[in-house]
């Protein structure tokens, strides 16, 4: 089941983000600072944040996105992660996909994923190819040297 992220999920969602192992205090903390704007602004319209349960209903998987600020149609996929013990289960394509409609329905154009050239992003990158994003992309030592910022993409044929 998919559904916005509610006030209690907060607790769980920040063990999921650590669990995962892949980001350090500082995005920990930018992760953490959209979740608050999300969970205390109810009026603001800059992010959205989904959660997906497992079959017993715990927290599996969350995701932040956006319109992205002074485009019209396109969308940014801010942080996606799954819990490490239900990874590879389909939770990550299914946040994906719910997004994806989401931005469809609205009459949005593209979806943009940041993420990092390093090696231990290569499954992620995999994951994003899987379901059709290509790089369109590349800031050469963005993050860091030999770290690039690398861009993903995927459009939307506008509704005629
Ligand atoms: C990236 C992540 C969100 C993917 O979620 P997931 O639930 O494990 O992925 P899914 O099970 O939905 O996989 C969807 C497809 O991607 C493919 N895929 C997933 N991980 C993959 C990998 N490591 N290598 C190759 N393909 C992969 C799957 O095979 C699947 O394709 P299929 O349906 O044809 O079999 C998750 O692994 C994660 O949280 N990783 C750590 C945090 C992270 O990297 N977040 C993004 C920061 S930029």
């Amino acid at each position: 089941m998919l559904r916005p992220m509610a006030k209690d999920d907060r607790q769980p969602v920040l063990e999921l983000i650590r669990a995962t192992g892949f980001f350090n205090e500082a995005e920990i903390q930018v992760a953490t600072e959209l979740i608050d704007i999300y969970l205390n602004n109810p009026d603001q319209r800059d992010y959205h944040i989904v959660v997906v349960e497992d079959e017993s209903g715990n927290v599996a998987g969350y995701m932040t996105y956006g319109p992205t600020p002074l485009t019209e149609g396109t969308w940014d996929l801010y942080w996606i992660a799954v819990s490490p013990g239900a990874q590879g289960k389909g939770y990550g394509r299914q946040l994906v996909n719910w997004l994806e409609d989401r931005v469809r329905e609205s009459g949005g154009r593209l979806i943009l994923i940041e993420t990092s050239s390093q090696p231990k992003y290569l499954p992620t990158r995999k994951f994003y190819e899987k379901l059709g994003y290509a790089e369109i992309a590349r800031i050469p030592d963005f993050y860091r040297p030999e770290d690039d910022r690398v861009i993903f993409g995927k459009y939307f044929r506008s509704k005629e």
